[in-house]
């Protein structure tokens, strides 16, 4: 709709730019103009200018430039339309389109937007009240504090079949309307009744603020576990990013979980540009929604989650619009909501910073080592960067770097992902021949030979190697015991060393499955460690406390004069304790 010229003179004219400008940028003033730091981008000397004269600003070191509504556009993060919204807000003017709003369906559309908000006020409120308490204590258990409740208006929808009905017909919506938000659905008797029942409500706010839908999840572990509002006259899925209004304002950069629950925690955590694709499988609109509001996408997946065939597909239409985009692969196909939990968010922002820097880094530097331009030199870099490739475990990232070298070479990716494939293969072949003379080696005198200082120090021996086999199987141990347990306590150094290389991999994203570390040790060592990890399998966290408080004990009495000790004993019955309990 275009506006009418008398109405954008008025808003122009009641929003002059150095007014809305200073209210973002410190400006001071240099001759005619006025200059200060850009907010477009990092600097330390000004070189962004205001010109009231012709009210437009620009700025030297990024080239953005513009009038009041570009920058109201840029700043906020805004379309044209909503920019202009924002302006006639902030100085008083009304919209003239809302007095244009009069045809039955815009009418239906206002109405459902109103019935959203009120559902999703009582809703928050049903939250709060003594019947809504199992599901707060829903909330709290899976670590969200009532700050976060708050800040995404989380919910509660009773049991029972009217709850909302009765709620929105009392302040004066008719059952229609409710039908047509999808907050009610029709009975078989011409009634109507609830579409969330006894779940735990999630508002879905569009970019504007408005209430355009639900997601409603379980308390248990009945299906479906989610229901969401279909698409409605206010609400097209495709065309919205689950906490987009929340995340436009934090920067260029996007990450793209799978789940509201991982949005929530991840904002919670600190990572406020968090948004999750509403359980669609991923359509142009919304790709071009990202494009518009970041240049950098990080696409954030468990290891092996069912959303990763979409995203896939997805991955090479994303970076058709000159979106960097990057994959950060959990490990232990854990969800960011889960793994922050367990690690913390300090881990999880290494996580980000390190899983797709590190491959970037060494395509670099296998780049730096062959001329792509002669015909040699990019069979060699082929070579090596597809083997380099080949040792990602996650498909999507696999995808996302086979994209790159396609263009980087001229050669098609779908060879490129065929010489990856038999690089595994390889690989795959060579483990399998390790672990089997692995096998047939346990009990030798020669494995006793890999960690002689385990004579010496029995029980250190059999608790760090408790410990050690029990990270390789659960590898989200590892931030526990990095935290209970500096690797200058262990006692002997086979261990010790293969403590660090553990701790070393993860931290850089990597696997440490018996497989991955199969290039660091010979045939003897690798036995060492599988005969770590054969018991290892039903370890749970508290074991790791143990095994950490074993290694202290020893390695206080280390220092002490009898080394031997008669503390053998103890471990074994330690242990069997242990496998009892399992059993
Ligand atoms: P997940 O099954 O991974 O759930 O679905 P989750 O987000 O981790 O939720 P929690 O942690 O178990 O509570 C990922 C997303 O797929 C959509 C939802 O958007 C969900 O957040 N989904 C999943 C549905 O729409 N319906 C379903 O039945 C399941
Ligand atoms: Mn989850």
């Amino acid at each position: 709709m275009a506006l009418p010229e008398s109405f954008l003179q008025e808003l122009i004219a009641k929003n002059d730019i150095e007014s809305v400008v200073s209210g973002y940028v410190s400006l001071k003033r240099r001759g005619r103009n006025l200059v200060g730091l850009c907010p477009f981008h990092g600097e330390k000397t000004a070189s962004f200018n205001l010109y009231p004269e012709t009210s437009s600003f620009y700025c030297f070191g990024c080239q953005a430039g513009g009038d009041v509504i570009t920058f109201i556009k840029r700043i906020e993060n805004l379309d044209y339309m909503d920019a202009v919204r924002f302006l006639a807000d902030r100085s008083g003017m009304k919209l003239p389109e809302y007095t244009k709003e009069n045809d039955a369906s815009s009418r239906l559309r206002m109405r459902i937007l109103e019935a959203n908000r009120e559902a999703a006020r009582l809703y928050h409120q049903a939250l709060y009240s003594p019947e809504g308490k199992v599901a707060l204590d829903y909330f709290h258990r899976r670590g969200y504090t009532d700050a976060t409740i708050k800040h995404f208006g989380l919910g509660f929808a009773p049991p029972g079949w009217d709850f909302l009905l009765n709620g929105l017909t009392a302040k004066g919506f008719h059952r229609e309307e409710l039908i047509a938000a999808f907050l009610a659905a029709k009975g078989r008797n011409g009634g109507a009744y609830d579409v969330f029942r006894n779940r735990v409500i999630i508002p879905i706010i569009d970019i504007r603020g408005n209430v355009v839908g639900f997601g409603g999840r379980v308390l248990d572990d009945t299906k479906p576990k989610y229901i969401n509002t279909e698409n409605t006259l206010a609400y097209v899925k495709s065309r919205n990013l689950f906490a987009l209004n929340f995340a436009k304002n934090a920067g260029r950069e996007l990450n793209l979980c799978e789940g509201y629950m991982d949005v929530i925690a991840m904002h919670q955590a600190g990572f406020t540009n968090t948004v999750a694709a509403l359980g669609t499988a991923f359509p142009d609109e919304q790709i071009q929604l990202i494009a518009r509001y970041a240049d950098r996408i990080n696409l954030i997946f468990d290891a092996d989650g069912a959303g990763q065939k979409a995203t896939r597909k997805a991955i090479d239409s994303l970076r058709k619009t000159g979106l960097d985009v990057r994959v950060v692969t959990i490990p232990d196909g854990k969800d960011p909501d889960e793994y922050i939990k367990k690690n913390g968010a300090e881990a999880f922002k290494l996580l980000l910073e390190r899983s797709a820097n590190a491959i970037e880094y060494r395509l670099l530097e296998i780049g730096r080592k062959n001329d792509i331009h002669s015909p040699n030199g990019k069979v060699e870099y082929m070579k090596e960067a597809t083997a380099l490739l080949s040792r990602l475990n996650n498909r999507v990232e696999q995808d996302v770097y086979a994209g790159r070298l396609s263009e980087l070479l001229g050669v098609s990716k779908d060879a490129i992902l065929q010489e990856i494939q038999s690089h595994q293969r390889r690989q795959n072949r060579a483990a399998e021949r390790q672990m089997l003379t692995t096998i047939l080696r346990q009990e030798t005198k020669e494995l006793r030979m890999v960690n002689p200082q385990a004579n010496t120090f029995p029980r250190a021996a059999a608790a760090e190697e408790s410990l050690l086999g029990t990270l390789i199987l659960h590898p989200d141990y590892i931030a526990q015991a990095q935290k209970e347990l500096p690797s200058e306590m262990f006692l002997t150094d086979f261990n010790r060393e293969l403590y660090g290389r553990l701790l070393k991999r993860h931290s850089h994203g990597l696997m440490v499955e018996l497989a991955f570390l199969a290039a660091d040790y010979d045939e003897l060592g690798m036995a060492y460690i599988s005969r770590m990890v054969k018991d290892a399998k039903d370890r749970i966290a508290e074991d790791i406390t143990v095994y950490t408080a074993i290694i202290r004990e020893e390695h206080a009495l280390k220092g002490m004069a009898d080394p031997a000790g008669a503390s053998d004993e103890s471990i074994q019955k330690m242990l069997e304790t242990l496998r009892a309990r399992k059993q």
